[in-house]
């Protein structure tokens, strides 16, 4: 069977919406990241693939964004489609129009919605209510496309992603979750350094660890960094987190990618940031900008994640 068939047939397997990555079978983690480095050839090549000619992408955000709404913008023009962005402020959502009334209006006018809020329930009863594809632009709980472009830039600097330690240190966020969610389904070594009152949710984790006993938690930066290969954090206090900021700084002083925690990782160890990075507190401005940070290749490597999400999703969609 050629790569082609190969692909059409692992793409009719993939559901309709990425929620959360616990959805994902581990062959549609392997479909989206070919698909991706695909794509990505091509358009460094200068390749325009034009799939979705035609369709409407509808970007609802209830937070600030930089990189996943102009990059999602980006890949569905790319693609030939047609991005529309919709702040949520500005929707009849903002005075209580039902969720599952809005889903049902826009599933008639656009072919897919790229959604960005708080709640992990209100995107779920918002995709059970819809004809179209709904993709996760990130929730309070979960960021799931993050961590597919994230994986796509660990195969292209590791090789694979099997076999590896990969490190988690500061918050146990949505970022946190996604990459718990990928290590049950991929099956790498994923340890988190979190403070106390500050671990990933009890459930994630257990459902994960069923499936992956290589996913831990521990309090300890140090013991996490020891030979990772990959170093990975995020800010202390996320979106809808501003006031708790004071707290979060007291409570995350020891959990700082600096050279210091870089000293016991691998020597080949690369550091990841999804971005927007606070210098000086989660991360030092030496590490973010040093040698080893693949940082800007995970910003660029969102673009043509989406592109693949998009192109996978929508195609067909009728
Ligand atoms: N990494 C990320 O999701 O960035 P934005 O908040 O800028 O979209
Ligand atoms: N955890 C961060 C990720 C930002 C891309 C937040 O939710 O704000």
């Amino acid at each position: 069977m050629s790569f082609v068939e190969k692909f059409e047939e692992r793409k009719q397997k993939l559901k309709n919406h990425i929620l959360t990555l616990s959805d994902l079978e581990p062959s549609d983690f392997t479909l989206l990241l070919d698909r991706a480095a695909e794509l990505k050839a091509r358009h460094k090549k200068g390749i325009m693939d034009r799939t979705l000619i035609g369709k409407s992408l509808g970007l609802i955000f209830n937070k600030p964004s930089t990189r996943t709404r102009i990059s999602f913008e980006a890949a569905a023009i790319q693609l030939g489609a047609t991005p529309i962005f919709i702040s949520a402020a500005d929707t009849q959502m903002s005075r209580n129009e039902p969720v599952a009334d809005t889903a049902r209006v826009l599933s008639r006018y656009l072919d897919g919605i790229a959604f960005r809020t708080f709640s992990q329930e209100l995107i779920e009863d918002f995709a059970a209510a819809s004809d179209i594809p709904i993709i996760n632009a990130l929730t309070d709980k979960f960021h799931p496309c993050q961590v597919l472009s994230d994986l796509l830039t660990v195969v292209e600097h590791k090789g694979g992603y099997e076999g590896l330690k990969i490190a988690w240190i500061g918050d146990g966020n949505n970022m946190a979750h996604s990459w718990i969610n990928a290590a049950a389904a991929l099956g790498f070594t994923l340890t988190l350094a979190c403070p106390k009152g500050y671990h990933p949710d009890r459930e994630v984790l257990a459902k994960a660890r069923e499936k992956n006993s290589a996913i831990s938690v521990t309090t300890d930066p140090m013991r996490a960094a020891r030979d990772a290969d990959v170093i990975n954090t995020d800010v202390w206090a996320s979106m809808g987190q501003e006031d708790e900021q004071a707290q979060r700084r007291e409570a995350f002083q020891a959990y700082q990618v600096n050279a210091l925690l870089m000293g016991v990782a691998r020597k080949d160890a690369i550091v990841m940031h999804c971005l927007p990075a606070h210098r000086g507190e989660e991360i030092t401005a030496d590490v973010l900008e040093g040698p080893r940070s693949v940082v800007w290749d995970q910003a660029e490597n969102k673009l043509h994640m989406h592109k693949t999400i998009l192109d996978v999703l929508l195609k067909g969609n009728p």
